[in-house]
């Protein structure tokens, strides 16, 4: 599909049928996620696959899925055949940036540490919509909830303590009654969002 095509036809879907998606739909997708770019080549990005149906119950129950279901709003985690969490190890930025070939890069303040741009962030941000954009290649629909939505998600997914949790990616087939998304609404596209040579207020 072309990429302006795969851009207009994604959007956040959040009611799947029970059709399932196969392995290699999911390797083709996180492997889309693994080629976003990365600051210093660092490779920070992680993904966890998860199609065990304990294990989606289990987050569906983090993110308070009864909930909502009972305002009327359509099962969401716990009808995507597949997620994917989205994480990101800061401390392989860390480590890149201590090498020959990056320490003088002035990333981070010298007496503070923090970073200008914490850049694993970024990348995060780049795979999560290159996994969202590949589903769609794939035919199948996706949905983002954040990680602030789902507390438990480290411990239930047994993340190690030095990775960040990002959110987490829900993968299937649209279900016929999956909500319109803003956008369809007449939100839109926001006209704030580009600029010509300098900011315009
Ligand atoms: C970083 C990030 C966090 C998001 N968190 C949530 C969330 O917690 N719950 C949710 O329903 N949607 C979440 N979304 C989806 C946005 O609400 C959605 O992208 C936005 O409304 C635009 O709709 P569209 O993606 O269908 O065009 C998140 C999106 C991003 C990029």
């Amino acid at each position: 599909m072309e990429l302006l095509d795969l851009l207009s036809r994604r959007r956040m879907v959040r009611a799947y049928t029970d059709a399932p998606v196969t392995a290699a739909q999911l390797a083709r997708i996180t492997s889309a996620g693994s080629r976003a770019p990365s600051a210093g080549a660092a490779q920070g990005q992680r993904f966890v696959i998860v199609t065990s149906p304990e294990v989606i119950s289990a987050l569906a129950d983090a993110a308070n899925e009864e909930h909502y279901t009972a305002r009327g709003y359509p099962a969401w985690l716990s009808s995507a055949p597949a997620h994917i969490a989205v994480c990101v190890d800061p401390t392989a930025y860390a480590e890149r940036y201590r090498r020959d070939d990056k320490k003088t890069s002035a990333v981070a303040d010298e007496a503070t540490g923090e970073w200008a741009v914490p850049y694993w962030w970024v990348d995060a941000g780049a795979s999560l919509m290159a996994i969202l954009l590949a589903a769609v290649d794939e035919g199948l629909a996706s949905g983002f909830l954040g990680a602030h939505a789902i507390p438990d998600a480290k411990r239930i997914l047994s993340i190690p303590d030095e990775v960040e949790f990002v959110g987490l990616v829900t993968v299937g087939h649209p279900a016929p009654e999956a909500p319109r998304p803003p956008t369809r609404r007449g939100v839109g596209v926001s006209d704030a969002i580009v600029h010509h040579d300098v900011w315009t207020t």
